[in-house]
């Protein structure tokens, strides 16, 4: 098996297991939370009636239904997600202009040359190997085609990330730090390497707006912590932790969240980058 062919299926695993069971469960809190990043990015797509969409990495299909009467009844949106639990719950939407795919985006056989738009939030960071990804996905768009996305910026960039990270990685077993071409949340927040992969991939030169926006994490610590650690740079650490040391690492978030409290809830900066680029 090749090094992406494994992170593929690493990747595959987690969302069909407990990335995909950890999102379903938390969905309410993390649709609050990531609200606004959709509003932007579904108003930077600017679907129009009539257009063909792909929604990729749709999870359970939010952003997919916003799409979907964007384009109105005379445009079709297709979701595409790896997750099976994840892409029932988009299905169990019944929308009339929207259909559904259960498969890998990096290798979908979509129709070629038929898609007006392919947009995601915050589902494209996650392709073992993202070239031949957004090759596959550029073949998809119509020549006049235009990508859109989301991604997180760096985890510096990010304390509604980085502030549970460290106050909870010294209580956990040694977590590898993912390499610099690794899929995962952050594995998009170097905008030359987006670059670089949207160029290799073929498409016109990318737009980049970096979005700063405060995150609302949950309505107090305690809350949050429960949900914590399910995803990104923390989930390895706390699926190899012991009982106690899981214990200890929530004690150290609950700590670490406790002086962001307030009555709107726990709130910490966001960064992101909305990408634009067109297929040629
Ligand atoms: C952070 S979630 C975002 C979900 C959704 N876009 C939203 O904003 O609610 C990332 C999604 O990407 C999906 N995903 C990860 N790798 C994928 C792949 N190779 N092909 C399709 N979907 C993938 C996951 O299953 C998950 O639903």
């Amino acid at each position: 098996m090749s090094p992406e062919r494994d992170l593929a299926a690493e990747q595959a695993a987690f969302w069909n297991g407990p990335g995909g069971q950890g999102w379903l469960a938390a969905y309410a809190r993390i649709e609050r939370s990531i609200a606004e990043f959709g509003r932007m990015v579904l108003a930077a797509a600017a679907a129009q009636p009539g257009e063909r969409v792909l929604d990729v990495g749709c999870g359970t299909g939010g952003t997919t239904a916003e799409l979907a009467r964007a384009v109105g009844p005379l445009g079709r949106v297709v979701g595409v997600d790896i997750s099976e639990p994840l892409v029932a719950a988009a299905r169990s939407k019944q929308l009339a202009n929207a259909s559904f795919a259960l498969d890998d985006a990096a290798t979908h056989l979509f129709e070629a040359a038929s898609y007006d738009l392919v947009f995601s939030r915050f589902g494209v960071m996650f392709f073992a190997d993202p070239v031949a990804a957004f090759r596959n996905l550029r073949q998809a768009l119509k020549p006049t085609g235009r990508l859109v996305f989301v991604c997180w910026r760096t985890p510096p960039e990010n304390p509604w990330g980085l502030v549970p990270f460290r106050a909870a990685a010294p209580h956990l077993p040694p977590m590898p730090r993912p390499g610099p071409e690794d899929p995962g949340q952050y594995a998009f927040g170097d905008r030359a390497r987006v670059e670089r992969i949207l160029k290799e991939a073929g498409f016109g030169p990318p737009a980049f707006e970096a979005i700063d926006q405060p995150i609302w994490m949950g309505k107090d610590a305690a809350e949050i912590v429960d949900n914590l650690g399910r995803f990104g740079p923390l989930a390895r650490g706390f699926a190899e932790a012991t009982p106690d040391q899981a214990e200890k690492a929530r004690e150290a978030i609950t700590a670490a969240l406790r002086p962001h409290e307030s009555a709107a809830g726990v709130v910490l900066p966001g960064a992101c980058w909305l990408v634009r680029a067109a297929a040629r």
